[in-house]
């Protein structure tokens, strides 16, 4: 399993930090406002970076993932005298272990593009509580910036290798319109947190190095030796240094929509 392989570096490679998260909770605590009346469900709350500052909710907090080490690191966040969260390892792609209409926020971050879109819609159905939400956390990235370019040619090179990757942005849009159109109703797109970031097209590389497969992909070691040279080949085409560091803005953005099932005076 990819991640258990990398919980122990994943705060270090891919983590956003105490201030950003703290942002985000405190951004996410306001949204849930209106919808306390069942429990939160975190899908995908790998090392529970963010899920650390949502123990303090009005409702209660339930956090699902695949990935045993992902959960480890999480639990390990809480010494003796904190109270371990209720965390569950199971895979999402199969049902979700909550009673019917016992959930009133579903909140995903960086991790609902890993399972199938059907059976998240049955599951949003089976389980909401008649006022609920569901909220997805992403980084966003300057379309311009070096990370956003290396991601891109990596994508694009995986496509020539025959690998396809999944996108959060086109799974999170098909989803939110599946949603939308048996009634749901997008809330205006929160910016929780932004933040400076100064990478090398080299970090890109080297983070794609220090981990087993490669964007979301188990692949053979052979295979991905071929699909980093050829992405070294295609950055040095576009940056002259790879080396060279360049500062850009990142932002962590909530979208969110409210879920129309199980409202009162309907179904
Ligand atoms: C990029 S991490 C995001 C972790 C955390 N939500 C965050 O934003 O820091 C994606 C997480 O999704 C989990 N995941 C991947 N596939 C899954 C599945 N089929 N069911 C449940 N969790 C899954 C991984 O184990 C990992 O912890």
């Amino acid at each position: 399993m990819q991640f258990d392989k990398q919980a122990d570096i994943y705060d270090k490679r891919t983590g956003l930090g105490e201030k950003t998260v703290q942002n985000i909770a405190s951004s996410i605590k306001q949204i849930i406002q209106p919808y306390l009346n069942g429990q939160f469900l975190d899908i995908g709350a790998g090392t529970g970076e963010i899920g650390y500052f949502l123990q303090d909710l009005a409702t209660p907090y339930i956090g699902i993932d695949l990935s045993k080490e992902m959960l480890n690191v999480y639990r390990n966040r809480f010494d003796g005298n904190k109270k371990i969260p209720h965390l569950i390892q199971m895979d999402g792609n199969t049902p979700w272990p909550l009673k019917d209409h016992s959930v009133s926020v579903f909140f995903s971050s960086r991790a609902m593009h890993q399972l199938d879109q059907i059976h998240v819609l049955n599951q949003l159905k089976k389980l909401s509580s008649t006022s609920s939400i569901l909220i997805l956390g992403n980084v966003k990235r300057n379309k311009k910036s070096t990370k956003a370019f290396m991601r891109k040619e990596m994508h694009e090179i995986l496509n020539e290798f025959g690998l396809k990757e999944k996108s959060g942005q086109s799974h999170r849009n098909h989803l939110f319109k599946a949603l939308e159109q048996q009634g749901g109703e997008r809330l205006p797109t929160i910016t929780a947190s932004c933040w400076q970031v100064s990478h090398a097209p080299i970090d890109s590389i080297n983070s794609w190095k220090s981990v087993d497969g490669i964007a979301g992909q188990a692949i053979e070691p052979s295979i991905k030796k071929q699909i980093l040279e050829t992405l070294i080949l295609k950055a040095q085409e576009k940056f002259t240094d790879l080396n060279q560091a360049l500062e850009t803005e990142e932002t962590y953005e909530l979208n969110a929509i409210t879920l129309p099932y199980n409202q009162k005076n309907n179904n």
